[in-house]
């Protein structure tokens, strides 16, 4: 029987980051194959049968006595094993770790689960490698066409599609899943919490209400590349400089919202060079709200700003959506449900995870763990052992009354 920390203890040293810290593990790259396989032996080490779907998403099934197939009512838990670029130990791979801690507590009192349960890694959570978050539960919820997403490029040029081939999987069975999803009738991912929340409130685990409406749109800004040295200030079209007034202004823009946040946390000039004027720039722009009213009304008002600052520079600008999501209400009944059961307190969240797609699918909730540090996409986002052992706790006590 293993506690999550242990379990985190074992994948330790997995995709350690050493240059920017944390962990940097993208879907389909060695670490995260290295965390895939460690998966599959733990969930056959319990003796649950791994299935992994045309997504790159790996289920693992504890299957009732008897029952299978389209219908059966089954529960399923999990998170994801990727991380952001630099990110924390917890965020994923916790919730994984515990839904293996809460299926060896389960079997350690003899639990036989009269319908069907299954843990669940999901692909490319963080959109950290393609750009395009909960990617694998996007596919498998059919939110997402495989036609949209196969050809998104990595950092280095790779292709998703080019990627899965080079991972062993087929790119053509990519697309909705209901062989999975028909089967489940809830889903429960437990996550660190990504705030100070359960701090705050002095409790180790809490339930998720809401989820900010929120997404990412890249702005092209293109000017004329050219010599640092040899070209006159009056003479330039530099992109740099709508870019970088854009990210104040994102700022500015978020603070006349109600609790919104806009983050530039990536940009990229071409061809990044000191002494080369940029030619374009890209920017990626992290905005979210409460409502799709507030996220679209933030965006549009910066596209307006990036249009005049990019034409006092000579500048043109280009806006594209990469991702959206809309706020998330988890299901009421359910919620009030896992908080009388658990004893435990509700709080919102502005981060996306693969539950809030699955919640537009099925009665979805969520779990948090405390974090003493608040601290998220960072290495020192953590977790106390004694907390991820309640988070475990909790869990097994939702899956044994959902299941049995
Ligand atoms: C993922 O964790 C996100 O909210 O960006
Ligand atoms: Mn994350
Ligand atoms: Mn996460
Ligand atoms: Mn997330």
């Amino acid at each position: 029987m293993s506690t999550p920390s242990e379990l985190l203890a074992d994948i330790e040293r997995v995709g350690k980051d050493h240059g920017r810290g944390g962990y940097s593990r993208h879907v389909f790259d060695t670490p995260e194959h290295e965390l895939r396989e460690w998966f599959v032996e733990q969930a056959a080490r319990r003796g649950l049968e791994v299935v992994p779907d045309g997504n790159g998403n790996l289920w693992a099934w504890w299957s009732g006595p008897g029952v299978a197939g389209p219908g059966d009512g089954a529960v399923a838990t999990g998170s994801h094993l990727d991380s952001v670029p630099g990110g924390g130990e917890f965020d994923g791979p916790l919730g994984v770790a515990s839904a293996l801690a809460a299926v060896d507590k389960l079997r350690a009192e003899g639990f036989r689960p009269a319908r069907p349960l299954a843990l669940v890694v999901f692909a490319e959570e963080e959109g950290g490698r393609f750009g395009l978050p909960c990617l694998g539960s996007r596919l498998a919820a059919g939110t997402v066409a495989p036609e949209r997403v196969l050809g998104l490029r990595d950092d280095s040029g790779t292709t998703l599609a080019e990627a899965m081939r080079a991972a062993g999987k087929n790119p053509d069975h990519t697309g909705p899943d209901e062989s999975n999803l028909a089967r489940v009738s809830r889903f429960l991912e437990l996550h660190v919490e990504q705030g100070r929340g359960l701090v705050h409130r002095q409790r180790p685990v809490g339930v998720a209400s809401t989820m900010l409406a929120h997404g990412r749109w890249r702005f092209r800004f293109t000017g004329q590349g050219n010599h640092a040295g040899a070209t006159p200030l009056g003479d330039r079209r530099d992109p740099m400089l709508p870019a970088s007034l854009l990210v104040a202004e994102a700022r500015r823009v978020a603070a006349g919202y109600e609790d919104a946040r806009a983050t530039v946390g990536r940009i990229q000039p071409v061809p990044s060079g000191t002494n080369v004027i940029a030619a374009s720039v890209d920017l990626w722009l992290d905005a979210r709200a409460h409502t799709d009213a507030d996220t679209r009304g933030m965006v549009d008002e910066l596209h307006r700003r990036a249009g005049v600052l990019a034409a006092e520079e000579g500048c043109s600008i280009r806006l594209s959506e990469e991702s959206y999501s809309d706020t998330v209400s988890f299901d009421g009944p359910l919620r009030d449900e896992l908080t009388a059961m658990l004893d435990a307190p509700e709080l919102p969240t502005g981060a996306g995870h693969d539950a809030g797609v699955l919640a537009a699918r099925m009665p979805t909730g969520m779990l948090f763990v405390r974090n003493p540090t608040g601290i998220s996409h960072a290495p020192e986002e953590y977790a106390e052992p004694a907390d991820c052992d309640a988070g475990a706790e909790a869990l097994a006590t939702v899956l044994r009354r959902w299941t049995r």
